[in-house]
């Protein structure tokens, strides 16, 4: 069925999802004209953002689009008014939403009132534009053989985390996150994806997630939200940096990933994020041509 909104990977089936994997990378041969002229997109951001920011109004752009950057505090949601006066207003200037920002419910409920598609830009639960970006990215190195791919996650079951096991529950792919106690992921997506792919497991011990492991995923020990937590998370979370040493119990051409923003030194090393395996730019600009083929779906 065709989604008015693009809030969770789990709203998709799995053809759909490579259909938009397959269009972004055909964007990104930029073979294709501007297919959505005058459509507009606004972005609303209560979080700060490099690259959702950037390449949500390059890839809006590239279809021949306009987009208006809203920050939370400039609208008058920060005084008051409600999401879904809010949604229904902007429903009648734009033709698509992103939105960015700390509650997953709040995204749905912007979505149930808004006359126009509504992307999820990141939440504190979910982040599904950069985990179907990292699909294709992975897609582009590894091919389409998921079941044969296995993607270790090491740090923090966060929300880049949580839609990764959403991706490894529609795609298929062998999934193992190393967390510490007490940062496990979401257990209700991870009960649900467990039941759609038995190779989906959570441990502690980071050496054991990444035995010859394909792809090394990791991310920031302190999400944006987390800052309270700040001194006893990074003390948590010291045997989970992904380091020269625990790349070498992965497979030698293993793929070294991280959506970014990188706190250098914390959970990952200078010489592994600058090193041969690293992959974290090329996923960085891979933002910007899934994120067209999503607009394009949705517009
Ligand atoms: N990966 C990602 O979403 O980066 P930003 O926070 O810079 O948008
Ligand atoms: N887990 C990080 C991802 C940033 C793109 C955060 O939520 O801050």
């Amino acid at each position: 069925m065709k989604q008015k909104d693009f809030i969770a990977l789990t709203d998709y089936d799995k053809e759909t999802l490579l259909e938009l994997i397959m269009r972004g990378i055909e964007f990104k041969k930029g073979a294709l004209a501007e297919t959505e002229p005058g459509k507009a997109l606004a972005l609303i951001f209560t979080k700060v953002s490099t690259r959702t920011n950037v390449s949500f109004q390059r890839a809006i752009q590239k279809l021949g689009g306009t987009a208006i950057y809203l920050g939370a505090e400039s609208l008058q949601l920060s005084r008051g008014e409600t999401i879904a006066d809010t949604a229904r207003t902007i429903s009648r200037y734009v033709d698509c939403v992103m939105i960015r920002t700390y509650s997953h419910q709040d995204v749905i409920d912007f979505a149930g009132a808004a006359a126009v598609g509504v992307i999820n830009g990141l939440t504190d639960l979910l982040h599904p534009c950069q985990t179907l970006g990292d699909v294709m990215t992975i897609t582009e190195v590894k091919g389409t053989d998921y079941k044969n791919i296995k993607v270790a996650f090491v740090g923090d079951g966060n929300n880049v985390c949580n839609s990764m096991i959403n991706a490894a529950g529609i795609f298929g792919f062998k999934f193992i996150a190393a967390v510490p106690g007490g940062y496990e992921p979401d257990q209700e997506i991870l009960k649900t994806m467990q039941e759609k792919n038995r190779d989906i497991k959570i441990v502690s011990d980071p050496f054991e997630a990444v035995k010859s492991a394909d792809v090394i995923y990791t991310d920031v020990w302190v999400s944006m939200g987390d800052e309270e937590e700040e001194r006893e998370r990074k003390n948590r979370f010291l045997k989970y940096q992904v380091n020269k040493e625990l790349l070498k119990a992965a497979k030698d051409d293993v793929m070294v990933m991280h959506c970014l923003p990188a706190h250098r030194g914390e959970e990952i090393t200078d010489e592994v994020m600058d090193g041969k395996n690293s992959y974290v730019f090329k996923q960085a600009e891979n933002r910007m041509h899934i994120q067209q083929a999503i607009l394009e779906y949705l517009l």
